[in-house]
């Protein structure tokens, strides 16, 4: 492998060092080519560009691989839970069986909310998208534990923020969607584990207990698992951002949240499922709307489809895919858009268009209609994403913090008008 990258600018040479990552990804640090050279580089949706080494998530988007901490996730989805792959997401290794239980002690009693949270939540309208609210609730966080602010917060005071975001943000999002149908919202138990608390406080009723299907726990589990981290992505990368400023926690994760919500990034589950119900009522035809997706002049993209890294199936969709099946065939479901799903998951995978441009299904194209089968509103899918993420950016944002990396600040060209004087208005 290089030493160097030379790079030649005016006649001029310049080297910059070359760096090569655990799994032999390689780079250029150019961090010092402005110095030296008066250059900076451009690349519009960092499409090439390394914004920071992390030891937290390793993917490979031509082999469909995706490791957290160095756990293959297939093995993660199989044998872990979500509360563990949190732990490891965060603290770099698997937690002992003390560690576990402590680490999950604490969670449970801290998923209780400020009961002053339940007026800013009223004050939503109930047609509110749950993305809006939880973004706003959890930025709320901050004037609940003021002291979150504080960027030299101690070890111990952080762990305390981390514990608390990862115990309310399953109540918050609960509370959101019984808001949003006008529903008393249910008070977490804690005798309960994460996902079946969760479940608890989406679906039961003051005159109703949730009855826990095992399958559907089971299912939601390798979920939040799947979505749990994924490198530098859209979302995380703004959290990173927003924390290089010494932001809190709290609004990092926020911003993170606003990020998410796009229909291009997290927002594609809701979209997904939005395009196959929009299918199945224009009677179902994937042929045409693959024809659609391939046409330049239409707006239509095959939502779920594609992805920036994984050029290969991502690995996420595969397991999925296979728990979808399981999820609908033990709950005796038969669910007509998953028919439409896999009809034009398999046009697509024949069809030169997607072939040539490596387009396959993604983590958002089969996580809807397992969401739709729990009884999840699909207004709500991108929420269930917010969960699954939510240690990814906790640990990122840890990880950014205790490495003292800058505040992020990236360059760019000017392309505007050059330097002119005022003109008077009159003479406009
Ligand atoms: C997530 O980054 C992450 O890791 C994200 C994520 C995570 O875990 O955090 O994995 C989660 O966001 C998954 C992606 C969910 N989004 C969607 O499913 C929306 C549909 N997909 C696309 O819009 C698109 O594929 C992106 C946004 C995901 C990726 O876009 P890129 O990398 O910028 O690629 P591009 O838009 O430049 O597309 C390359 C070509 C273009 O055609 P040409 O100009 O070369 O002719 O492929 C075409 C695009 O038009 N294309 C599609 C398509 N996706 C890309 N054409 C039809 N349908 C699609 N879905």
């Amino acid at each position: 492998m290089s030493e160097f990258a030379e790079i030649i600018l005016d006649g001029k040479s310049y080297q910059m060092p070359v760096v090569e990552g655990t799994e032999n990804e390689k780079a250029i640090d150019i961090s010092s080519l402005r110095a030296q050279s008066g250059y900076v580089t451009l690349d519009s949706g960092y499409k090439n560009t390394g914004a920071t080494t992390s030891e937290i998530t390793f993917l490979d988007g031509e082999q469909g691989i995706l490791h957290y901490r160095g756990y293959p996730i297939e093995q993660l989805a199989e044998k872990s839970s979500f509360i563990e792959v949190a732990y490891l997401l965060i603290y770099g290794s698997l937690p002992t069986q003390q560690e576990l239980d402590d680490f999950s002690n604490k969670i449970r009693l801290h998923t209780l909310v400020n009961e002053d949270m339940r007026k800013i939540l009223d004050g939503f309208p109930s047609a509110a998208h749950p993305m809006g609210i939880l973004s706003a609730l959890i930025s709320s966080l901050t004037a609940f534990y003021p002291e979150s602010l504080n960027p030299n917060q101690s070890k111990d005071e952080v762990d305390l923020s981390i514990i608390r975001l990862m115990a309310k943000m399953p109540t918050i999002a609960a509370w959101s969607y019984k808001n949003s149908i006008g529903h008393p919202v249910n008070y977490p138990k804690n005798k309960l584990d994460y996902c079946s608390n969760f479940l608890h406080m989406m679906f039961a009723y003051p005159t109703e207990e949730y009855e826990l299907n095992p399958v559907v726990v089971d299912a939601l589990n390798k979920l939040l698992i799947l979505h749990a981290d994924h490198e530098q992505n859209c979302s995380t990368s703004t959290v990173r951002l927003v924390g290089s400023a010494n932001a809190s926690l709290y609004s990092s994760v926020s911003a993170g949240i606003g990020a998410l919500w796009g229909p291009l990034h997290g927002g594609a589950n809701q979209a997904v499922i939005e395009m196959l119900e929009q299918i199945k009522a224009d009677g179902g035809d994937s042929k045409k709307f693959i024809a659609k997706a391939k046409d330049k002049d239409d707006p239509f993209r095959l939502m779920g489809f594609g992805h920036r890294v994984y050029k290969n199936f991502d690995p996420r969709a595969r397991i999925i895919k296979k728990a979808t099946d399981e999820v609908l065939t033990a709950l005796g479901i038969n669910d007509p858009i998953l028919d439409i799903a896999k009809e034009l998951e398999e046009a697509a995978l024949n069809d030169s268009y997607f072939v040539e441009r490596k387009l396959y299904p993604n983590v958002d194209f089969y996580s809807g209609i397992i969401y739709r089968a729990i009884g999840i509103p699909t207004d709500m899918f991108t929420v269930m994403f917010a969960l699954g993420r939510l240690p990814g950016w906790i640990a990122q944002w840890k990880e950014m913090r205790e490495n003292k990396e800058p505040i992020g600040r990236p360059r760019q060209i000017y392309t505007g008008e050059t330097k002119r004087d005022y003109v008077p208005v009159e003479k406009r």
